[in-house]
């Protein structure tokens, strides 16, 4: 499962290139998890084809397009606000269309339309290449509504325009849909089936990028540990069609080698990867190329065996233990941070202190930790009670936040004294005198700018920190420029 970029933040309001040529304004924003920023780009591209230029004054927009996400009820109620304030806006324009992308259009499907008739256009994750036709409907005074999910739709072959973005760090989707179907989860109801994308137009998506400029690229996915594209193979050569497909196939580590090799330079990372999936050959390939950066995001959900059954996580605490040491040993630096819901379920107290110990245990450099939020449809919802007291929910997430809190604090403090190198990637939000940019363990670097400039390597000596941030300054470029 992927990360969640901040459900309580507004959607940013995204924007691309404008094309001389186009009329139309679209206002879009995303919400929810990378994934869901990254098909914004999608659609966008679709619809610069349409006569459509991105615009982030909502009150001059045609179409106004919002990329959903269901994963807990607070993510709906954002995006249930916003569109209060479309519909606001569209009453003075009444011109404006409506349209719902993505989890929430997939879940609720046409009740947008036939019950709260707040929306024009609801368009499901694997229906964006219908978007023209959609549309086009909608202009003829109809309502019109696409939520068909696919077995291969990969958006593959769509080349996607790069919203506000830095210039610096890309995201690239290498598989779309989640087969694991974890008990609390909605995404594989709302995304569909696990598909992979053909691996050549992976890295043709990395070079393009690479030839704009770009210097860091990471490769998207619910769950890439399960990344699988069977090749082509010439059938004469082999006995049976599973030995084809063996002997042919690309996994994630033959992924990961394949980019990392297309672009010794560029900077590589990945999310989301799944305990139970991944495996010790991605790590070997980590340790080995060292434009892979040295960072895992491993959600982990619970530390009690007994939940993580529940939850259908498919890993025991000890399995989960022995991929930590196994990360340890050949990457001993590697940055790992977590997702953690607390709460799920029949969750004890000795089950709330299993997900302490396993903290302790791991000491993680960071962490996204989440209260249980029933989902409707999900095997959880169905099948077990949401019988853990909202109080008692909180209080166990304060402290399993003030605990990541403490270890990452330790985390920063070990990088004070040392040299990391950072890729800048923007101003600083609290001042514009330092530049901000990750190390490779995906840690936050702030110092000051001098004459470097967005986008270069710079080697940065790490003199402060708090928890989330190193404090540094640059003592020269690293030699990746
Ligand atoms: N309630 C709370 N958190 C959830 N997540 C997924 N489903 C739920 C839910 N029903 C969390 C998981 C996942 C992250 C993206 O969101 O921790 O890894
Ligand atoms: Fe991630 Fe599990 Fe949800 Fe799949 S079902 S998206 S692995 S949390």
């Amino acid at each position: 499962m992927e990360k969640i970029i901040d459900e309580k933040k507004q959607g940013n309001s995204l924007v691309m290139e404008a094309k001389s040529e186009n009329s139309r304004k679209l206002f879009i924003e995303s919400y929810g998890c990378q994934m869901n920023f990254s098909d914004s780009e999608i659609v966008a591209s679709i619809l610069s084809k349409e006569g459509f230029n991105t615009t982030q004054n909502l009150e001059e927009a045609d179409l106004v397009l919002v990329n959903t996400c269901s994963i807990r009820e607070k993510a709906e109620q954002t995006v249930r606000k916003r569109l209060e304030k479309y519909n606001a806006v569209k009453r003075i324009n009444p011109g404006m269309k409506v349209g719902v992308l993505g989890c929430m259009a997939e879940r609720l499907k046409s009740k947008f339309l036939e019950e709260e008739k707040i929306v024009d256009l609801v368009v499901g994750p694997d229906a964006y290449k219908d978007l023209p036709n959609l549309i086009n409907e909608v202009e003829e005074g109809r309502n019109a509504v696409n939520v068909i999910l696919s077995k291969e739709e990969t958006y593959g072959d769509i080349s996607p325009v790069r919203l506000q973005s830095n210039g610096v760090s890309a995201f690239v989707s290498i598989t779309r849909g989640c087969d694991n179907m974890c008990t609390f989860c909605v995404v594989p109801f709302t995304r569909g089936r696990e598909r992979s994308r053909d691996p050549q137009s992976i890295v043709e998506e990395v070079n393009d990028l690479a030839a704009k400029g770009y210097k860091e690229i990471t490769l998207l996915g619910q769950n890439v540990d399960s990344y699988l594209w069977y090749g082509g193979g010439l059938k004469k050569d082999f006995k049976n069609a599973s030995e084809i497909q063996k002997a042919t196939a690309t996994n994630f580590a033959g992924l990961l080698k394949f980019v990392a090799e297309a672009q010794p330079k560029m900077r590589i990372r990945f999310s989301t990867s799944n305990p139970q999936d991944m495996t010790l050959d991605v790590i070997e390939v980590m340790a080995n190329y060292r434009n892979i950066c040295n960072y895992i995001h491993l959600p982990v959900q619970s530390g009690s065996d007994r939940i993580l059954k529940k939850m259908n996580r498919l890993h025991t605490r000890e399995e989960y233990f022995t991929l930590i040491d196994n990360i340890r040993k050949l990457i001993p630096d590697c940055g790992i941070s977590h997702d953690i819901i607390t709460g799920f379920p029949t969750e004890t107290e000795e089950d709330h202190q299993d997900t302490l110990s396993l903290m302790e245990y791991v000491k993680y450099d960071f962490g996204f930790m989440f209260a249980y939020s029933e989902r409707p449809g999900t095997m959880a919802e169905r099948k077990f009670e949401d019988d853990v007291p909202e109080e008692i929910k909180k209080r166990r997430l304060t402290e399993i936040v003030n605990l990541q809190q403490e270890h990452s604090r330790h985390n920063t403090q070990k990088f004070i004294g040392k040299t990391v190198e950072v890729l800048i990637e923007k101003e600083s939000k609290k001042s514009d005198a330092h530049w901000s940019g990750r190390n490779s363990q995906n840690t936050v670097v702030v110092f000051p700018k001098e004459n470097y400039q967005v986008g270069d390597f710079v080697n940065v000596k790490i003199n402060d920190c708090t928890s989330a941030t190193l404090i540094g300054e640059a003592v020269g470029y690293s030699k990746n420029n």
